[in-house]
């Protein structure tokens, strides 16, 4: 466990998982939270094993999102700390959302603001069936900033996403799983299971295809079909040539064999849970 002032990161081979440590202040996040953020990335850059990023939070929050007094009420008359405050945040929500690795959000609690920020950029959410969430800038009369608004545009129905950025209304763990916000609601007591099993699933996956896969459905999904199937085809050579043709080499040589279904299950790895 590496153990930074507001933040909490365990590597457990190619598994990390980021704990938000700021309970008494629902883990709002607070310069110093920026800034151990960008340095747990930066560990788990440098481990250079990591498959699946897991970012939850101690206690009973996820996020209540950006410090109101130390990121935004006491800089806001000097504007050059402001700025820099500020920067630090923005710097690691866009690393974050390129990140290399699977990034899985687990909101076990409050999520406002930065905190559905956060799961929005995440590649993958669970939540606790009583999780809380809410676009509340609103509510202190700004609108959702910082990718807040890119975060709900992206994984909200128009409707929905404009609902809850004008009214600051809040929705649950179950609603978000409704429109699309998290992958899955489940019972408070079962969130550390069924994250483990989404994360067991993806590490049975070659990282290099996770991350191309990534990129393509980020690619692709903002251009036209042309477009996408010539970056398809380029992202397949190189994905042949990072992984020494593994999807040749081994899954469909383990097809030719008929040792699997791929319909059905995945291709055995030799590195399978590394
Ligand atoms: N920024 C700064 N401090 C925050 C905070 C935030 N975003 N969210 C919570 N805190 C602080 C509270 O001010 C309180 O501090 P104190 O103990 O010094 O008084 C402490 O965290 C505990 O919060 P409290 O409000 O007592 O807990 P609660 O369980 O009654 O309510 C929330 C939790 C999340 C509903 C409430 O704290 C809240 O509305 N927070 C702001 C959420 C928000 O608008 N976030 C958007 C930011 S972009």
């Amino acid at each position: 466990m590496i153990t930074l002032e507001t933040v909490n990161l365990e590597i457990d081979g190619p598994k990390a998982t980021i704990f938000l440590n700021r309970p008494d202040k629902k883990n709002a996040m607070n310069p110093q939270m920026h800034l151990d953020m960008n340095q747990a990335l930066d560990e788990i850059e440098a481990d250079g094993n990591v498959k699946v990023v897991v970012i939850t939070g101690n206690g009973d929050s996820f996020s209540a999102g950006m410090d109101l007094e130390e990121c935004f009420l006491k800089p806001y008359d000097d504007p050059q700390l402001f700025y820099r405050t500020n920067l630090v945040a923005l710097t690691w929500f866009k690393r974050l959302k390129a990140f290399p690795a699977v990034t899985v959000a687990k909101i076990n609690g409050f999520a406002f603001g930065g905190g559905v920020l956060v799961t929005g950029i995440c590649d993958l959410a669970v939540a606790s069936e009583s999780a809380l969430f809410g676009l509340s800038e609103i509510n202190f009369g700004i609108f959702p900033a910082g990718g807040a608004s890119w975060a709900a545009a992206h994984n909200l129905p128009r409707k929905q996403a404009l609902y809850y950025i004008l009214t600051g209304d809040t929705l649950t763990g179950r609603q978000a799983e409704q429109y699309g916000l998290v992958n899955k609601a489940v019972p408070a007591e079962q969130l550390d299971e069924e994250t483990d099993r989404l994360v067991r699933k993806l590490l049975k996956k070659n990282p290099v295809t996770l991350h191309l896969a990534k990129q393509v459905y980020e690619h692709n999904r903002a251009t036209d079909l042309p477009t996408a199937i010539d970056y398809d085809q380029a992202k397949l050579w190189e994905l042949s040539r990072l992984t020494g043709s593994e999807w040749i080499n081994v899954a469909l040589k383990q097809f030719e064999k008929r040792a699997y279904q791929p319909g059905l299950s995945t291709y055995t790895r030799s590195d399978s849970t590394s």
